[in-house]
């Protein structure tokens, strides 16, 4: 590359006013890149989230005004995670195969209202087991892979079954992009998605999120014998090779911000689209320095969601969606 030199060149030219600023500018972020991650609850569940100010948990109702709204907003998907009331959990998370649950009556509803508003779910047993694990537990408390694969499997059909556009197992078990793409092919869902959480990381920035599903509390342990080391950064492109293999059709890296380095290794290597996702935590820590006054909120949310287009990040699953697309439209 030939700079040239001082004085022919100056970089501060092109920074000189706000015309060319805008033209030189290399990313942009627009609401149609933002997905909005929802908490869905009934009855007394629903409402607040002590560790994540300003998001509610909607019920159905709620829900449905609140698409509307996003949609209006230019948002163009949203994720949905349910709010599971304990006795409907148990050891094998087994309502998470209930066509009438929770998960599949929201789907419903979204769809009646708006059928062209992208409707993504996790595939994943956590929000429906008693011990707050993402799979089947065998005698030793290990989380069984290959039993855990059935189950999701079969949570996948299922919610295929009720409308979801975009299926997201959010697990980490081994082969489970290539089990439920083939369920999905035997029962014709050719154009079913799978957005696959690819490099998932153990990370502590998930809190305010297992608060908000409320598996944080009966949680046993830790989710390192599934999710990723942070250490690492190879294993996170044998794990997006693998799933690419079985058939994921865009590739989320999780967490967001401490990742970034994840998603452009991820985006140089295999040129697929990538999906960041902004992390409970991350939120919880925006918030929590803009609520005392020590952030400016509007710079830091929208410098961020930049910095995660910029790292690589095509689309980015952020609980700031909806305020970021009116920061947006302004
Ligand atoms: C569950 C799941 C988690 C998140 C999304 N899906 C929690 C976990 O893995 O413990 C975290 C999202 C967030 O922190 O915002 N499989």
């Amino acid at each position: 590359m030939n700079l040239g030199s001082y004085p022919a060149t100056r970089p501060r030219r092109l920074r000189s006013a706000a015309f060319v600023r805008d033209l030189v500018r290399e990313t942009r972020l627009a609401p149609a890149q933002l997905i909005a991650p929802l908490f869905v609850a009934e009855g007394k569940l629903k409402g607040p989230i002590r560790s994540m100010p300003d998001i509610l948990r909607l019920d159905l109702d709620e829900l449905a005004a609140e698409v509307k709204a996003l949609h209006r907003m230019g948002i163009a998907a949203v994720a949905l995670f349910p709010v599971i009331p304990p006795e409907l959990k148990n050891e094998l998370g087994s309502e998470a195969l209930n066509p009438e649950g929770l998960i599949p009556r929201a789907i419903k509803r979204v769809k009646a209202e708006l059928p062209e508003l992208g409707v993504i779910v996790d595939i994943a047993l956590d929000p429906y087991t008693s011990h707050g694990h993402d799979g089947i537990l065998d005698d030793s408390g290990y989380v069984a892979n290959d039993i855990t694969v059935e189950a999701l499997r079969k949570q996948a059909l299922v919610l295929a079954r009720a409308g979801a556009d975009v299926l997201a197992p959010s697990d980490m078990m081994d082969g489970r992009v290539g089990a439920i793409r083939s369920v999905l092919e035997r029962d014709n869902r050719h154009n079913t998605l799978i957005l696959s959480y690819a490099a998932k990381y153990a990370s502590g920035f998930y809190g305010p999120f297992r608060d908000a599903v409320g598996s944080s509390a009966s949680l046993k342990g830790d989710k390192r014998t599934y999710q990723m080391d942070p250490a690492n950064s190879d294993e996170a492109l044998r794990e997006v090779a693998l799933d690419l293999a079985e058939g994921a059709d865009i590739i989320m890296v999780k967490p967001g911000l401490p990742y970034l380095d994840i998603i452009r290794r991820v985006k140089d290597r295999f040129e697929v689209p990538v999906c960041a996702y902004q992390v409970s935590g991350e939120y919880a820590m925006l918030k929590a320095a803009t609520a005392n006054g020590w952030l400016d909120e509007k710079k830091v949310v929208l410098e961020s969601l930049l910095c995660l287009r910029r790292a690589g990040a095509d689309m980015i699953l952020t609980y700031f969606a909806r305020q970021a697309a009116q920061w947006l439209a302004e």
